[in-house]
């Protein structure tokens, strides 16, 4: 074992008994995002580096510390993605989404950043994200945060809270920046060497920093929400109003600035109390000059992404409901004779009955190791096809977690049985 090669530290395998709760996440995910006209879009893992310096932003944790970054054989400095929205919004323009008309779109796959590893944060984790491009108004705000809420409430989850922010426009921005950055000057023995950089490079990115000896001069900094122009300060009004006809609750957190440095406006994120200190597990918000930054025509857009190992381990801690995984059916033959026709008869009820999942026993055995097999596999049947059966042209139908239930069914009714009992839809 010593020299066995581990994975890669702050990327994790995902386990078959895991699997089901991802698949039931992505699947209730995607057909909310459906249901709202989002189409479906995949882009490449690695993009030109260029692309999230110009978008997350040069002053940003994620570009200044986590990139995977390498050269390629040509030379071309390239990354592993650290999220979706940059290279959408290259897709977006490559692929001419961004002339006026609106584009709903998402998105699901892997991102890269090079973290300290802890539990519900890794190198390699899995998004669900949605873009939309070209629309202006708090609206489309509100549209994407109804869908985020609808898939927490098709999932089952509960004790997830939304935070909302407005941090304006880039000019009304920079005014608060100079007020901000003269409060921190002034308290500049206070501020930690992590905060000291920032307030050079990107002073509001000091609100965002976890230090607790930081607490109390952060809330007692200036606020951005009175430093809001107009429009603005109107947009937000719309959205929380939106917001409120809706029913979603929502609670106003001026200290919310976001890690990435595109956003405009509106930035929101939901949080959990259950997952200790990494509790974002949704987050996004308008970036209306990102566009435009990266060579498109003026587009306004807006989007979020779900950490998919955040809202999974959210799903299994609060017992939500899981799609199936297990196996309807085991099917249990002895001898050569009655595995060939089992086979055949496994695949008449694949092409019957196209909801049902059935595992067909391999590598023989008495029916003794058949029948633990079947229990373990967690099937609610078992198929029993022995030479006594063939020669009637009859299955047995074992139900496993009832005792004593068994009756013989004719090969060609095995089917319509196997609907009714099961309460399947027939192909
Ligand atoms: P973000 O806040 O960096 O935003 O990431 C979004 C979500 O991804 C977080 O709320 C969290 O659930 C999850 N996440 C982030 N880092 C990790 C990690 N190291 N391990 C596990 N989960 C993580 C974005 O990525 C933006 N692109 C969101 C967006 C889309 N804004 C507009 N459109």
């Amino acid at each position: 074992m010593s020299n066995a090669v581990q994975a890669v530290r702050g990327m994790k395998d995902l386990l078959p008994e895991e699997a089901a709760v991802w698949q039931t996440l992505t699947r209730v995910a995607a057909e909310a995002c459906q249901r709202y006209g989002y189409r479906q879009i995949s882009m490449p893992i690695v993009e030109k580096t260029e692309l999230f310096k110009r978008a997350v932003g040069e002053v940003t944790d994620i570009v200044e510390k986590e990139m995977y970054s390498f050269e390629d054989r040509n030379g071309d400095s390239l990354s592993l993605r650290p999220e979706g929205t940059a290279g959408a919004v290259r897709a977006a323009i490559e692929h001419g989404w961004t002339t006026g008309q609106t584009e709903r779109l998402w998105y699901r796959g892997p991102m890269f950043r090079h973290e300290r590893p802890q539990k519900g944060r890794y190198r390699q984790f899995h998004q669900i994200g949605v873009e939309v491009f070209g629309g202006a108004g708090p609206d489309i705000d509100a549209e994407i945060i109804l869908l985020g809420e609808r898939i927490w409430r098709d999932l089952g989850l509960k004790g997830i809270t939304l935070q909302l922010n407005s941090l304006g426009t880039a000019e009304s921005r920079s005014r608060y920046r100079d007020v901000l950055t003269d409060y921190l000057q002034q308290h500049r023995d206070l501020l930690d060497e992590d905060s000291l950089r920032r307030l050079e490079r990107n002073p509001l990115r000091v609100l965002d920093s976890k230090n607790p000896a930081l607490k109390g001069l952060i809330e007692e900094a200036p606020s951005l929400a009175d430093h809001l122009d107009d429009e603005s300060r109107q947009h937000f009004d719309g959205l929380r109003a939106h917001l409120d006809r809706n029913g979603i609750a929502h609670v106003l957190n001026p200290r919310l600035v976001r890690g990435l440095d595109y956003y405009s406006r509106t930035v929101f994120e939901w949080t959990t109390s259950e997952l200790g200190a990494q509790d974002a597990v949704c987050s996004g918000g308008r970036y209306d000059d990102l566009v435009p930054m990266l060579g498109g025509r003026a587009t306004p857009a807006a989007g979020w992404a779900m950490g998919i190992e955040r809202i999974t381990a959210l799903m299994t801690g609060q017992g939500c409901p899981i799609d199936g995984s297990q196996p309807h059916v085991y099917l249990v033959m002895t001898g050569e004779r009655c595995e060939q026709a089992g086979l055949a008869l496994a695949e008449s009820l694949r092409t019957a009955l196209p909801a049902l999942r059935l595992t067909a026993n391999i590598g023989g055995g008495s029916f003794k190791a058949q029948f633990k097999r079947a229990d373990r596999s967690g099937a609610e049947l078992a198929i029993v096809i022995g030479e006594t059966e063939l020669e009637a042209g009859q299955v047995q139908i074992k139900h496993l977690r009832e005792r004593d239930r068994q009756e013989a069914v004719a090969m060609n009714a095995v089917a319509p049985c196997l609907a009714d009992t099961l309460n399947l839809a027939r192909g």
